[in-house]
């Protein structure tokens, strides 16, 4: 089996993070998303991967590589327009010829791993596999009804009055029938060809589809609140490990990593938390659920449940900082120059919130 890897994307709902960066790049305990995908496949026995990518592709191959830390090989393919996920599939054809395949959205994180999904479907006769997984809210997502057989009848893409509570999780496993319905298909009124509309043609002409419930966490990560979320679940998860400096002031958690070349100097870090290669942690609290990424500085300030990027420094501030989101080499710190009053720099589209 092969697998692919969307990457493409407009991103919009994270702006300004995504006019600088790809979504799949940002980190999520400090590894970016994408790295998480290519390892969930890797670690089900493919080594084979195309990577779908658009307008952020130089990020993402200056990111990725050729694969090779992975002891995987790696394949870009160029979609120059996001004109929907079914369209991926269709310029991804050459890479992926007559080979059974998964394809993975690189913006989602799951709990547990591929492993058992991919040997469930490499070994059936079966058309397709897709996953699914209730959730409370299914009028956001592409949602899946099911006859009394437990088999596909609907599938149908961000319904207004959802019958079922069944998703669709970004994962979904293909043979190369899959090419006839996505040139069958036509765009929905969004202008996108749906992969939905493409399953549902494989449904619709007598194709085997076979739904799996998957039971774990599974986090789309397309927005600033799903980000935090996503990492609040993979913290819960990691190793820990202090393999940076922490001084006899401080305190220090047993849900902590400190990350080699980081130092805590007095300071209070309560897990489950991961500070970042080279941060600096001065005079501050860190609360739980919080990703600091590597060289960022923190001093006489006081954050928790919140991510944020390389480079970035948080200097005097007497409020708590909490469920944010804080971009890469971004400066939040007190002004020594009079008049007394908020002094912003900001991209398009930030969110700044004020008491
Ligand atoms: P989405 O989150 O549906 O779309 P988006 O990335 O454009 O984000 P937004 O709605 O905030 O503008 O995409 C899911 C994943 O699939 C994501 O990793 C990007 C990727 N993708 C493609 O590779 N090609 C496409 O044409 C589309 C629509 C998405």
């Amino acid at each position: 089996m092969k697998g692919l890897i969307l990457s493409g994307g407009t991103g919009s709902r994270l702006y300004p993070l995504t006019y600088t960066n790809a979504k799949q790049l940002i980190p999520i305990a400090n590894k970016p998303i994408l790295f998480r995908v290519i390892e969930a496949i890797r670690d089900a026995g493919i080594s084979e991967i195309g990577i779908v990518v658009g307008s952020t592709e130089k990020k993402i191959r200056e990111a990725v590589g050729r694969g090779g830390h992975w002891g995987i090989e790696i394949t870009y393919i160029k979609q120059e327009q996001p004109l929907g996920l079914a369209h991926a599939v269709k310029v991804s054809r050459d890479f992926l010829g007559e080979e059974r395949f998964v394809m993975f959205l690189g913006d989602n994180v799951i709990e547990g791993g591929i492993s058992p999904l991919i040997a469930q479907f490499a070994d059936s006769d079966w058309n397709s596999q897709i996953v699914l997984t209730r959730i409370d809210h299914p009028e956001q997502y592409g949602v899946a009804m099911l006859g009394d057989d437990g088999k596909i009848v609907q599938l149908v893409e961000k319904p207004k009055q959802p019958q079922s509570d069944l998703a669709l999780v970004g994962i979904y496993m293909f043979d190369s029938n899959i090419f006839e319905a996505v040139d069958a298909i036509r765009p929905s009124y969004r202008g996108e060809l749906e992969i939905t509309d493409a399953i549902q043609w494989l449904v619709d002409n007598g194709f085997s589809v076979h739904p799996f419930i998957h039971r774990g966490w599974w986090i789309d990560t397309g927005a600033p609140g799903e980000m935090l979320e996503a990492n609040d679940l993979v913290l819960e998860e990691i190793n820990y490990e202090i393999e940076g400096y922490v001084d006899r002031d401080s305190k220090v958690g047993r849900r902590v990593s400190v990350e080699r070349g980081a130092e805590v100097i007095n300071s209070i870090v309560r897990g489950p938390t991961i500070i970042g290669e080279n941060a600096r942690i001065i005079n501050s609290y860190i609360g739980p659920f919080t990703s600091i990424n590597y060289g960022v500085t923190i001093e006489n300030s006081e954050i928790e449940h919140s991510v944020v990027l390389e480079n970035s420094e948080i200097r005097n501030i007497d409020s708590r900082i909490q469920d944010s989101l804080i971009g890469q080499s971004v400066v939040i710190a007190r002004s020594p120059i009079k008049p007394k009053a908020l002094k912003l720099t900001l991209g398009d589209h930030s969110h700044v919130g004020i008491l």
